[in-house]
C-alpha cells in the first residue's frame, strides 16, 4: 500500500474510533440522563447545596437557618480547643499523612488516640480507620467470607450493607430490633455456616432508637456468633460519652464508631480485643490501601475526647433536648439525640422540610433508599448548641405547620414497612 493510502486508512480508522467513542459517550450521557429523569419523576433525586456552617447555624444562599440536621451533637467541630489542636498539628506536621498507615502514614498521634478510645470502651485495643464508612467496609470482609453468614438488622447503616456485600457471606436480615426473629434465623441457618456475625447499629441513624444490645449479645453467645455494633451516633452522647453499649451495661465483641459526629472531627474506629485489632491491622483492605488521616484530624479527635471527659453536662445535653421535643409533641420519649418524624411519602417529607425552612429551620428530608419506601421523614438531630427556646420554637412550628393535628408514623408502622 502506498504511504498516502496507509495514511488515509489510518485517518479513517482513527475517525471511526473517535465516532465509536462519541457514540459511547452519548450512550453514557443518555444513560445518566434517563436515570436522573426517573429519579426526578419519583422525587428521589438528591442535590448538593452549598452550605456554610456557623456552629448550629447554616448559611445557604442568602438564608441563615437554624440547623437540626447536623451530627455535630456537641458542637465540637467548631470548638476553639479542637480548632487550636488541629492548627497546632498542621503547623507541626503539615496537612496530609503522605501514605497509608502501613507505609509511612502512621503518625504517632494514632497510638495516643487508639489508647484513649480503647480505654473509653474498656477494650484491649482500638484501630482507627479513614472514616466510619471505611471502617465498616474493612472490618466485615476481614472477618467473614463465603462459607460464613451475616445476620443483620433491617435498618443497619448503608456501610454495614456495603461491608456485607464485599464479604461474600450469605445474608439473613432480621426485622428491626426483633430479637425473636433473629433467633429464628440463627436456629435455621447457624449450623450451615462456619462463622456467624450479627450486625446492628447501636443507635439507628435515621430512627434514633437503640438496639437491644444485651439481648443480642446473649443470642450471640448462645449461637456462637460474633456481635458487631455501629455506634456512630452513640459515642459522646450516651453512656456518659462512652456510647450506647456502655449505657446498656454491655460490650459487643466489635464496637465500631466514627470520629465525625459527636467528636466533631473525621475518621472511624473499631474497639475490640487485641488479636482482633491486630488481625484488622494486617487484613482490612480499607486500612491498608487508603491514605492515613491527616494528623490534624487525630489531634482534634483527642481534644474532643478531653472535652467529653471534662464536661458531662455537654454530653447529656443533646439527648435532654430531644426529650423536651418529644414531650412537647406527645411522641414516644427520644432514646438518643435523633428524633424521626416519619411522614410517609417523599413529597410529604419535602413539603415538611420546605415549611420548616420558611420558618427559619434547616431540617433535611430523608427519602428512600436511605430509609425504606413509604417512610420518608424529617430527621431531627439535637445539639448541645441548641438552646431550649430553639427547641420549643421548632416543636411549635412542627405541631402547627407540619403535622397540623396529624401524628407521624410510629416505629411499629415504620418497621412493618421495612420488614
Ligand atoms: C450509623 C453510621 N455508621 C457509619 C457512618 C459512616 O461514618 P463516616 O461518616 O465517618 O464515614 C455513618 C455516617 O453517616 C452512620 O450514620
Amino acid at each position: 500500500m502506498a504511504g498516502l493510502d496507509r495514511l488515509a486508512t489510518g485517518i479513517i480508522s482513527a475517525t471511526a474510533e473517535a465516532q465509536a467513542g462519541d457514540a459511547m459517550a452519548k450512550s453514557l450521557d443518555l444513560y445518566a440522563e434517563q436515570k436522573l429523569a426517573a429519579l426526578d419523576a419519583r422525587a428521589l433525586r438528591r442535590r448538593l447545596s452549598d452550605t456554610a456552617r456557623e456552629g448550629v447555624w447554616i448559611v445557604r444562599g442568602d438564608r441563615r437557618l437554624l440547623s437540626f440536621s447536623c451530627n455535630d451533637y456537641l458542637g465540637l467541630s467548631v470548638h476553639p480547643r479542637l480548632k487550636a489542636a488541629a492548627k497546632d498539628a498542621i503547623d507541626r506536621y503539615g496537612v496530609g499523612a503522605g501514605a497509608s498507615r502501613l507505609v509511612t502514614g502512621n503518625h504517632p498521634l494514632y497510638a495516643v488516640l487508639e489508647r484513649r478510645l480503647a480505654n473509653l470502651k474498656h477494650t484491649d485495643e482500638a484501630c482507627v480507620f479513614g472514616s466510619g464508612y471505611l471502617a465498616n467496609t474493612g472490618i466485615v470482609p476481614s472477618l467473614v467470607g463465603r462459607r460464613d453468614a451475616i445476620f443483620a438488622d433491617a435498618l443497619c447503616h448503608a456501610c454495614l450493607w456495603a461491608g456485607t456485600q464485599l464479604s461474600g457471606a450469605s445474608l439473613h436480615v432480621f426485622h428491626h430490633n426483633d430479637v425473636g426473629h433473629l433467633e429464628e434465623l440463627l436456629e435455621q441457618h447457624r449450623s450451615s455456616c462456619d462463622r456467624a456475625l450479627i450486625l446492628t447499629d447501636g443507635v439507628f441513624s435515621m430512627d434514633g432508637d437503640l438496639a437491644p444490645l444485651p439481648a443480642l449479645a446473649q443470642l450471640a453467645g448462645k449461637y456462637d456468633a460474633w456481635l458487631m455494633s455501629d455506634d456512630a451516633h452513640g459515642l459522646g452522647v450516651l453512656g456518659d460519652g462512652a456510647g450506647s453499649a456502655a449505657a446498656m451495661g454491655t460490650a459487643p465483641d466489635l464496637q465500631m464508631g466514627t470520629l465525625s459526629k459527636a467528636l466533631g472531627s473525621y475518621g472511624g474506629y473499631l474497639c475490640a480485643s487485641r488479636p482482633v485489632v491486630e488481625l484488622l491491622r494486617t487484613r482490612a483492605r480499607t486500612l491498608i490501601y487508603s491514605t492515613g488521616l491527616p494528623p490534624a484530624q487525630i489531634a482534634a479527635a483527642l481534644a474532643a475526647l478531653d472535652i467529653i471527659q471534662e464536661e458531662p453536662e455537654r454530653v447529656a445535653a443533646p439527648h435532654a433536648k430531644a426529650l423536651i421535643f418529644t414531650r412537647m409533641l406527645g411522641l414516644p420519649p427520644a432514646q438518643s439525640p435523633i428524633v424521626p418524624l416519619v411522614l410517609g411519602t417523599e413529597e410529604a417529607a419535602i413539603a415538611g422540610s420546605a415549611i420548616l425552612e420558611d420558618a427559619g429551620f434547616a431540617v433535611v428530608a430523608i427519602r428512600p433508599p436511605t430509609v425504606p419506601s413509604g417512610t420518608a421523614r424529617l430527621r431531627i438531630a439535637f445539639s448541645a448548641l441548641h438552646n431550649d427556646d430553639d427547641v420549643l420554637r421548632l416543636a411549635d412550628t412542627v405541631r402547627l405547620k407540619v403535622l397540623r393535628g396529624a401524628m407521624p408514623m410510629t416505629m411499629e408502622e415504620t418497621s412493618r414497612l421495612s420488614a
